[in-house]
């Protein structure tokens, strides 16, 4: 029987949880001295509220602690540790001097309640922010308020159904074309909307002609994701904008993926009403496993009014929350938003520049259009044609042999690089969505791509070494159903 234990290995790096650690008495930190009078707790609170011992607490020295925390640290992947590919979610590197700057004590300190006077720095960075997000987007006016990507589509839709029930009716109906992002019909819907889903063409993109049928006056607006989550850029933006507005429709972009445009195009200028930001994607503040993040919003005048309050006016020299909005859709979120993401994505821009901006974006897609045209000779591309700062595979070709996009996935993983984003978009069965972003150097790009290369050779040689990948990771491959339907969130001793 294999021992779980191997006496004959100096250091195993499995890694028992902390419970598991330590002796009874090991102590990792020594509390200075009393210096006030001993109180005994049973004097001070109910008798049941005080417990004798912390039972099945780790005891655990200091040197334990730290190696237990090192090394959990060391099996996470980030974006510090190599090349992150997945897709729609722009893991770009973060640079150190945002968070530098995220730290100033005068940022990290500041507290939502202390008075407007003492907050005049936190106040001019959000007035300038949004400022900076008009500029780069064309809109009129930005609200930092909301907390992600999904929360600002929240929040814009909030503001296109107190619009359209201003003009008199707020329509039932929201359009989403089949290569949305999923957010997209989640927030039409928790609006009230019903959800129409608009075909793309066979180039992948909205053809206006579609839209011009489904639009009726029934219809409050269209959420476009552009470019879309096939990676290419709406084309025919301009003619849709026309006849939803023909019809008193809005037009919400969903700018997450910005960072294919920035300084090279603008949506406000194309007719959007409403568009959302991701901050955390876009203007590089780290972000996965569930935040914290910030999506703002843009608007057009006529939709200013109906910002979350407050908003940040400048007075003079002086800049003040202002509250005084009586067609708000009211807060969205406590307080002004995710300040210290704010700072991180302020920092970025200034850093950058309006050239460097533009430049991030024109290597993003130089870098996607690289990979999508050496790797197309081995994987299925459905949408030939050059794409913005994604490219979208499928696993056509591999399934012949018994392999799918999750083994493809799963065996990247055995070469040192994190895997794509598969299964979505959903237009494409069996999709393998690649965003490489401007962080690279082409010899990374050159090492994924030769990696992807041997993986469809493997494919068609060794199928099931591709079945049973990963190989050389901690764990196998999971049951990622089980792990799903059945976690173990709680440790028993
Ligand atoms: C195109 C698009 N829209 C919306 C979102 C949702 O953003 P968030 O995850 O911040 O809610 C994402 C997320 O990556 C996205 O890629």
């Amino acid at each position: 029987m294999k021992e779980e234990w191997p006496g004959d290995c100096g250091l195993v790096l499995n890694e028992p949880l902390i419970f598991e650690r330590g002796a009874k008495g090991r102590i990792g930190y020594s509390l200075p001295g009393l210096d006030v009078e001993r109180a005994n707790p049973e004097n001070i609170w109910p008798r049941k509220w005080v417990r004798k011992d912390l039972e099945g607490f780790p005891e655990v020295s200091e040197v334990e602690v730290v190696r237990h925390f090192t090394r959990l640290s060391q099996w996470n992947y980030g974006v510090d540790a190599g090349f992150y590919p997945l897709g729609s979610c722009t893991m770009k590197y973060n640079p150190k001097v945002n968070e530098e700057v995220a730290r100033l004590p005068g940022f990290a300190g500041a507290h939502p309640y202390q008075p407007e006077e003492i907050s005049q720095g936190a106040l001019t960075l959000m007035h300038h922010l949004e400022s900076y997000l008009c500029e780069i987007s064309g809109m009129g006016r930005v609200t930092l308020q909301p907390s992600a990507g999904a929360h600002g589509e929240l929040a814009g839709m909030l503001m296109i159904r107190a619009y359209q029930t201003d003009q008199g009716n707020p329509r039932k109906k929201v359009l989403v074309p089949d290569t949305a992002h999923g957010t997209n019909p989640a927030s039409s819907s928790l609006c009230g909307y019903q959800v129409v889903q608009v075909k793309s063409n066979e180039r992948g993109v909205l053809f206006p002609q579609n839209i011009e049928e489904k639009m009726d006056e029934d219809v409050a607006a269209i959420m476009i994701t552009n470019p879309n989550t096939l990676g290419l850029f709406e084309e025919n933006i301009c003619q849709v904008v026309e006849i939803v507005h023909g019809k008193g429709g809005q037009v919400y972009c969903d700018g997450a993926n910005l960072n294919a445009l920035m300084g090279l195009t603008r949506v406000g200028d194309m007719g959007v009403d409403v568009l959302h930001f991701n901050l955390h994607k876009t203007f590089s503040t780290p972000h996965g496993g569930g935040g914290p993040g910030s999506g703002p919003v843009g608007v057009k005048a006529h939709l200013a009014d109906y910002l979350p309050i407050p908003t940040v006016t400048r007075d003079g020299e002086r800049f003040r929350f202002d509250y005084d909005r009586p067609k708000s859709i009211g807060k969205v979120r406590s307080f002004y938003g995710n300040f210290g993401v704010l700072v991180r994505a302020y920092a970025y821009i200034l850093s950058m520049g309006a050239e460097g901006l533009k430049r991030a974006s024109l290597v993003a897609l130089l870098n996607a259009n690289y990979i999508r045209v050496r790797l197309k000779e081995y994987y299925h591309l459905p949408y030939d044609f050059p794409c913005m700062h994604e490219c979208v595979f499928s696993d056509r070709l591999q399934n012949k042999f018994g392999v799918s996009a999750l083994d493809i996935a799963k065996r990247l993983m055995d070469y040192g690089f994190h895997p794509p984003t598969i299964y979505f978009p959903l237009v494409v069965h069996g999709a393998l969505m690649i965003e490489p972003t401007e962080s690279e150097a082409k010899e990374t790009l050159d090492q994924f791509i030769e990696a992807m290369v041997r993986i469809a050779k493997e494919a068609e040689t060794d199928p099931g070494l591709l079945r049973d990948a990963p190989h050389k990771t901690k764990v196998s491959r999971l049951d990622e159903v089980l792990a799903n339907r059945k976690p173990k969130l709680r440790w028993k001793p």
